[in-house]
């Protein structure tokens, strides 16, 4: 174990997997996809879907990880079955193709921090504009991805945990600030009861899909993400307590995210919520175009420092994200091609980032890739642009291999070796109701749901066909 390190104690693993959990998927993603998913109706099933069918897929990875203390690939082999080892590939695949995107989109708050700095709030009204500056916005994204790979190189304690501690906390405590702030907005209540009051009318194949990619994405599952974090847990941690806080800070960091949000929009709006669900007006879009207008309205020096601050923070809750995203294909190469740790992260992430200019091109630069899903045919339930054509082409892979993994633990690992490797560090889980719901989970609930809503989002969103 020690040659490839570890964390130091169970809230170093905590910080540094609710650190992965928690970044521009609740804060940049969260909001847009309540926004397309109609509101609060999406929120209620977001909810249910963190708690029932992914808190347990949360805790089936974090256990094989610790089991075998390796990557994704390695680890269904050194369970004895190499086959497996198939699924472990698909997430390395998955995280690939999310950290090209994410990494652009990291890149463009990075440089609304800067904008901010230097008090430039016209540039919500500019977006557009802004992401179609390739030069710049590419700059930021080379900036981001060699931050990402330097933390990544100092390895797992010294570089992903420091970075954590520090920063998790002060980015809550700037979110509540902004959330007091919204409320003393005028039509500050609409936006609310866009967020908070469920229309359950509203509720279709896209609403109910998307909340549950959403729900994979932020809690950063079904990719081996946490089967890498997990390898780095100590032995006699609580599995499942670490995986409740990891899941409760992540969707209690999105929801106030949407406390602040949402009445920010509704000023902006003067009330009229009913556009917020409109194309074209939400999506990538969203928090770039509001939040400067709101910065401004704030004012002066102040204005500048939140804003600019706001901006810092968020990047560098991004910056955790994409460390987590890059460490997965990292331990793998290290791990079972036998290469140097350094020398790993430059090659991946030289790579991931050559994968991920596409994604950079199609904020209007590229006409190709901007309208990229019309032009090869995609319904148009997805956005045209090839970075939301990515998106959601990692956001089903996530369903699909969140599926396989508790199905893989049920049924071929076999669920008594999954509770006997939970049972370490939890005293009393044999007699416990967790136990009983965890199994009754990972055997029944999570993969029949998860193969069904897998096929049912596969179809709505890239065929345009819908079963309810
Ligand atoms: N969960 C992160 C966010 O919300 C993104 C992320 C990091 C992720 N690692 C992941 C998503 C692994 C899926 C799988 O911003």
């Amino acid at each position: 174990m020690a040659s490839r390190g570890s964390f130091s104690n169970k809230l170093g693993f905590i910080l540094a997997a609710a650190g992965s959990a928690v970044g521009l998927g609740n804060i940049w993603k969260f909001p847009f996809e309540v926004g397309n998913g109609g509101g609060a109706a999406f929120v209620v099933l977001y909810l249910t879907f963190c708690f029932i069918l992914c808190f347990p897929v949360m805790i089936t990875e974090i256990a094989i990880g610790r089991k075998t203390s390796l990557n994704p690939v390695g680890a269904f082999s050194a369970l004895g079955f190499k086959n497996w080892n198939i699924v472990g590939k698909l997430g390395l695949f998955c995280g690939v193709l999310i950290l090209s995107f994410y990494n652009v989109v990291a890149g463009w708050a990075f440089g609304y921090f800067i904008e901010m700095l230097m008090g430039n709030f016209e540039i919500g009204q500019a977006f557009g504009e802004y992401i179609k500056d390739i030069f710049k916005v590419g700059a930021y994204a080379i900036v981001f991805m060699f931050s990402t790979a330097f933390i990544v190189s100092k390895g797992i304690s010294g570089g992903i945990e420091k970075a954590a501690k520090i920063l998790m906390p002060t980015l809550i405590v700037m979110i509540l600030g902004l959330v007091v702030y919204a409320m003393t907005l005028p039509n500050a209540m609409k936006g609310i009861s866009f967020y908070l009051v469920p229309e359950f009318s509203e509720i279709d194949m896209g609403v109910i899909g998307g909340a549950l990619r959403q729900a994979f994405f932020s809690l950063s599952l079904g990719m081996g993400a946490l089967i890498t974090y997990g390898s780095y847990v100590g032995k006699d941690d609580n599995i499942v307590s670490s995986a409740a806080y990891i899941t409760l800070m992540d969707v209690g960091i999105a929801f106030i995210a949407g406390l602040m949000i949402f009445p920010f929009v509704a000023f902006n709006l003067g009330g009229d919520m009913q556009q917020v669900t409109e194309p074209g007006f939400g999506g990538p879009g969203l928090i770039f175009v509001t939040l400067p207008g709101v910065f401004e309205n704030i004012g002066g020096v102040l204005g500048i420092l939140v804003g600019s601050f706001f901006f810092l923070l968020l990047s560098f809750a991004a910056l955790t994200s994409t460390v987590s995203l890059l460490e997965v294909p990292v331990a793998y190469v290290v791990d079972e091609h036998k290469v140097g740790r350094t020398k790993a992260v430059w090659l991946v992430a030289g790579v991931i980032f050559l994968i991920g200019i596409p994604s950079l091109l199609s904020g209007g630069y590229s006409e190709f890739f901007s309208n990229f899903s019309r032009i090869i045919g995609v319904a148009d339930t997805i956005d045209a642009d090839f970075l939301s054509f990515v998106a959601a082409t990692a956001d089903v892979l996530l369903l699909l291999g969140g599926c396989l993994i508790v199905f893989f633990a049920g049924y071929i690992w076999k669920k008594h070796n999954l509770n006997a490797e939970i049972a370490q560090g939890y005293k009393g889980y044999d007699n416990s109701f967790v136990k009983t719901f965890l199994n009754f989970a990972i055997t029944i609930l999570c993969p029949i749901l998860l193969a069904l809503l897998f096929v049912m989002v596969l179809l709505n969103n890239f065929f345009g066909i819908s079963i309810i």
